[in-house]
């Protein structure tokens, strides 16, 4: 089952009934972000219009994809929800595992040695439960998902921030955490605020070395990387007409740059040839069906300020090549001689030592096509390139086609390293380096998406620039940052003069894509009888326990901090050498809160252990109280836990024993995640009760067993002489999510209404 026409058809037959509805009940016309969101709401048709920015809503998508360093935890969680099969078609791709060094055939051994329980733990959960899997090596989810399963009006989720690439083939796809897609694995509703909406007029014409990168990175220069926080970007004008589909992949891709909820694009014929040349012949003929209710209403076009938030126009015949970066991938230079003095000033190494093809963003047939005419001609006018090339190629379809049709060939004339189809040096999966704490200063350009420090190699002191395929090869032949192919001329080992001409490339294969073993594999029909192995001493995973009931008497619970200042999920949950314990929560558990500042000492993981007066870090103090059988309470500053939507941090104090976590205000969607863990989330009803809380305080819930709806709690603080204080703790729990505190968790709701 490479994609669901029946389930897209179901798609299809609910919109011009939804999206006619929603017209009428918004009383304008519609954006084709909003026909897709109103036709995918929760409750059915639309009664009511929402408001942008606002409004949380109930939503729920068409599909969802995971990758394997976030998919552990979705699954484990999943696991316990009681339920045979996903409620929602599901995939699960294997690439952010499988370091890049050698080249793809060892690299790929070697992860799938050290490996290989995670993997297997992936490939029998997903047999299990009807989730398709796609092997390590089979590709990159994003590229993978837009030439199988992507399509035109769809809504789908995916545990990675990169989901959003599937906009180019006009979907709203956003990414989540895994308490998300677990929910809506089990059949549950999926909530966001409905987004606001800004469009993207792109006119003119791309030509020359100009590519859909430049597009993104453009409009990163212009939104910066907070500027798309909380909207869906919409791009539209035939600028947009006249790009690829993979191209528009790419540009929706890297909204995730630019913090956007996602981005898309209405159908068009690019789509609709890419949908025929991926094979997915009978999705263009259903999309050609209800083609106008899959872009925005004619009116929308004509006076797009009237429809959106805000309003950007770009004139592709006007824009230049960009190389962004380094360390943010918001800052552009035009491709040339403007980098010569920027360089300078801010001693950004000129020389480039690697120019590396691929990652999510652009790993398409075209991209490499494109990039391959280019270094086709460093082999046709003897020039040497100067720097090393490295590729990862999107997907095995990409690949072997690519490799039938001499794509490749021409980078293996240069010395390239063709690594893995998967992530590898995008997620600093690349063994570069054998220290790379250490590692010189020096530049590298990428067509990837990300340059923050470290990101590639784990260099401190590597300068990633971002740019299109094209820009890299010429950028890695010349070795030089400030090299402009349309302006410069290189030497040849000749000594003559040349310059490399435009690039040329296939928005699709000639002769049509072929793959002998695209590594899908599809679960059984009845799973029931398959066994998921996880080893008890593994340290990668770990089979979770549900969660026991907090109940409703807390008393005598101690203070574990009291964070200073920011906490954000990284703070709570640290990532980096952590990331490897994603699939183990009592081992990941040992990172808890260790990033926190305590505010009675102004130190990072000190904290006082009241149980014997004396201070150490915070989860072992923690495992300490848990021993003794007494609760915690965590309390924190504003915005507490910002930053990703890792369900790891609610679930991590939770497993170790903390009932509550009191704020002066929460980041949603952690605030939500503590809900789902069965935690008490709570607020000071007045700001300044969060300096009432003293580090030897014990802590008395007066009414928890009237915990209800818009009703404040009362919290009793003993101060260590004996004097008291009565505070009022506000909290958002609705009906539903203190049925979620009652049993435990949301997941063992579920399990019991599935029983
Ligand atoms: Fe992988 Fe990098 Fe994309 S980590 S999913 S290639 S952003």
């Amino acid at each position: 089952m490479a994609f669901d026409i029946e389930m897209i058809k179901g798609v299809y037959s609910k919109m011009a009934k939804n999206v006619d509805k929603a017209r009428e009940v918004v009383g304008k016309p519609l954006t084709l972000s909003e026909k897709i969101l109103y036709n995918h709401l929760w409750d059915g048709a639309p009664d009511k219009a929402f408001v942008r920015g606002k409004d949380y809503v109930d939503f729920a998508p068409d599909r969802i994809a995971c990758q394997d360093a976030t998919a552990q935890m979705a699954l484990l969680q999943f696991m316990q929800a009681g339920k045979s099969k996903v409620a929602v078609p599901t995939t699960v791709h294997c690439d952010h595992l499988i370091q890049a060094k050698e080249g793809a055939a060892t690299d790929l051994k070697h992860a799938n040695n050290v490996s290989s329980e995670v993997f297997n733990f992936l490939e029998s959960v997903s047999n299990k439960y009807g989730i398709g899997f796609w092997k390590p090596g089979a590709g990159i989810i994003h590229q993978v998902v837009l030439e199988n399963y992507a399509f035109p009006g769809g809504m789908m989720i995916g545990t990675d921030s990169h989901t959003v690439n599937a906009g180019g083939l006009g979907m709203v796809a956003i990414g989540v955490g895994g308490a998300d897609a677990v929910d809506v694995m089990a059949g549950m509703a999926w909530e966001l605020k409905f987004p606001k909406l800004i469009g993207v007029k792109l006119t003119g014409k791309l030509s020359g070395w100009t590519a859909p990168k430049d597009v993104i990175l453009k409009v990163a220069e212009i939104l910066t990387v907070k500027g798309g926080t909380g909207a869906i970007v919409e791009y539209f004008g035939p600028g947009a007409l006249a790009m690829s589909c993979t191209g528009k992949g790419t540009i929706c891709n890297m909204g995730a740059e630019i913090g956007a909820t996602t981005s898309t694009f209405g159908y068009d014929d690019s789509m609709e040839r890419y949908l025929k040349a991926t094979d997915r012949e009978d999705v263009a003929e259903e999309a050609n069906k209800i083609r106008e209710y899959l872009t925005a209403d004619p009116e929308v076009y004509a006076n797009p300020e009237q429809y959106f938030d805000q309003l950007i126009e770009i004139n592709l015949s006007e824009l230049s090549p960009l190389l962004n970066g380094p360390f943010t991938p918001d800052l552009s230079t035009p491709v040339g001689s403007e980098m010569t003095g920027k360089a300078k000033d801010n001693d950004w190494p000129i020389k480039v030592e690697w120019g590396l093809i691929g990652s999510c963003t652009n790993s398409s047939y075209e991209d490499l096509s494109r990039a391959s005419s280019i270094a086709q001609q460093a082999l046709d006018k003897g020039l040497k390139t100067k720097a090393e090339f490295g590729i990862n190629p999107g997907s095995e379809q990409v690949r072997y086609t690519a490799e039938r049709d001499g794509i490749l060939q021409v980078f293996e004339k240069l010395d390239a390293k063709i690594f893995t189809n998967a992530c590898g040096p995008c997620i600093g999966q690349w063994a570069r380096y054998s220290d790379p704490k250490n590692a010189p200063k020096n530049s590298i350009v990428h067509s990837f998406n990300r340059n923050f420090a470290k990101r590639a190699d784990g260099n401190p002191n590597t300068h990633a620039f971002v740019a299109s395929p094209e820009i890299t090869a010429a950028i890695a032949i010349a070795g030089r940052l400030d090299f402009n192919p349309m302006t410069d001329s290189l030497i040849n080992e000749n000594g003559e003069e040349v310059m490399l001409d435009e690039p040329t490339g296939w928005e699709l294969p000639p002769k049509g894509f072929d793959v002998k073993d695209n590594g899908y594999l599809e679960p059984e029909e009845d799973g029931s009888h398959v066994n998921v192995v996880v080893n008890e001493t593994s340290e990668r995973l770990q089979l979770l326990t549900p969660f026991e009931p907090l109940g409703d008497t807390i008393t005598g619970a101690k203070l574990l901090i009291k964070a200073f200042g920011k906490c954000t999920t990284d703070h709570i949950s640290m990532a980096g050498p952590w990331l490897r314990f994603r699939g183990h929560l009592d081992n990941i558990a040992n990172n808890t809160l260790i990033g926190a500042v305590n505010a009675f000492n102004q130190k990072t993981n000190f904290v006082k252990n009241q149980l014997t007066g004396e201070y150490g870090g915070v989860p072992d103090v923690q495992r300490q109280y848990k021993k003794a059988g007494i609760k915690t309470i965590v309390v924190g500053d504003h915005n507490y836990g910002e930053g990703s939507s890792r369900e790891h941090a609610a679930m991590q104090p939770r497993h170790l024993g903390v009932a509550a976590v009191i704020v002066k205000s929460f980041a949603r969607i952690h605030e939500t995640n503590l809900k789902k863990q069965g935690m008490l989330g709570l607020t000071f009803a007045n700001e300044n009760d969060y300096d009432l809380i003293q580090e030897d305080d014990t802590f008395n819930f007066l009414d928890l067993n009237e915990f209800a709806p818009d009703k404040q709690l009362t919290l009793e603080v003993v101060h260590a002489d004996g004097s008291k204080d009565a505070i009022k703790l506000n909290h958002s729990y609705n009906e539903a999510q203190i049925a979620w505190y009652n049993e435990g968790s949301a997941l063992n709701l579920i399990k019991k209404q599935n029983a």
